[in-house]
């Protein structure tokens, strides 16, 4: 039985994976913000006759906090995890910043992400074939970060922070992958496609219209976990692998320059150590504790 933990598990291609991997009876943690959401699953899981295999922890990913409460609790009842599936998404129109500070798209996109790789390798490790599955990438160009201003502090463009947020998790790979010389994690960036999911998110008028449109051509939710689904069942040989639908992309090109990945990890870790209450790692938090009684299956 594979242990799988899923962020944005509550909804759309997440959602849907933690359906695929229940049925094939596997044991899944899905992480999100809605309980109303999750009670869905939890009820689903049910009929699969499968709720004391499904877990739903209700945490604020876009907070170093919630990322810390989680891991302390995975790392607790998981001795190991065999998938990592990063599929949180927010969209927003206006730009915000979390209680810690930190512009909020960036948090939960890139902070969250890097927390719990970092945070999860070793319990990855002991897994037979462990695999991270980020969806946000590959996110072309190295053009696309914005080094002198990562949060968008100035002239915010949603649409370019989210083509940054996908970049940002191709150089988490690479710098994963380099500070992990010796890991057999298989690191994949997945882009599944177009797909009608529930684009969670806060839009302005225009950019509603947008994501509707978004939402009437694409695939349907289905079609993108099959995709998903071949590459997680059939892991790629090299331990860092990057596709765009079906298209292999070049890892080893410019676009996923080591060096640009070091600079990055160097100065989220400068981040990190200034974060929020007792450098993002307060026991205390906004929301539900993820161990609570309200948030487990039932
Ligand atoms: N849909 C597409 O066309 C498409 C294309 C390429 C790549 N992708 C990628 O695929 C992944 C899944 O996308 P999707 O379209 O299926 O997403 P979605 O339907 O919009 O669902 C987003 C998920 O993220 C969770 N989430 C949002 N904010 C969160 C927060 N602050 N803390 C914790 N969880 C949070 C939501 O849970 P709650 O609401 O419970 O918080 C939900 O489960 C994303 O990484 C996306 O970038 C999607």
């Amino acid at each position: 039985m594979k242990t799988v933990v899923i962020t944005g598990g509550t909804d759309g291609i997440g959602r849907s994976l933690a359906y695929t991997y229940l049925e094939r009876g596997d044991r899944v943690v899905i992480i999100g913000r809605s309980a109303d959401k999750a009670r869905t699953i939890i009820d689903t899981a049910a009929r699969l006759d499968a709720a004391d295999r499904l877990e739903f922890l209700r945490a604020d990913l876009a907070l170093t906090t919630e990322n810390h409460r989680v891991l302390e609790r995975l790392r607790t009842t998981y001795p190991a995890v065999d998938i990592l599936v990063l599929g949180a998404r927010y969209y927003r129109s206006t730009r915000s910043v979390t209680a810690e500070g930190f512009e909020a798209s960036f948090a939960l996109f890139y902070l969250s992400r890097h927390l719990l790789t970092y945070g999860l390798a070793d319990s990855l490790e002991r897994a037979a074939t462990p695999m991270i599955l980020d969806l946000s990438g590959p996110g072309g160009e190295l053009s696309r970060i914005r080094w002198d201003d990562l949060q968008f502090t100035e002239s915010y463009d949603p649409d370019a922070v989210m083509h940054q947020c996908g970049k940002l998790s191709d150089l988490l790979a690479v710098g994963f992958t380099d500070d992990h010389p010796h890991s057999h994690i298989r690191y994949l960036l997945l882009h599944p496609g177009l797909t009608s999911t529930g684009f969670t998110g806060e839009y302005s008028t225009t950019d509603r219209t947008v994501v509707e449109d978004m939402r009437r051509r694409g695939q349907p939710v289905e079609a993108a976990v099959a995709r998903i689904m071949r590459r997680l069942d059939n892991p790629p040989a090299p331990r860092l692998s990057a596709y765009m639908q079906e298209n292999a992309v070049d890892t080893t090109s410019a676009a996923f320059d080591l060096g640009a990945a070091r600079r990055l990890r160097d100065h989220t870790r400068e981040l990190l150590a200034t974060a929020g209450p007792a450098n993002g790692r307060s026991n205390t938090g906004p929301i539900d504790s993820p161990g609570s009684a309200a948030d487990r299956p039932v």
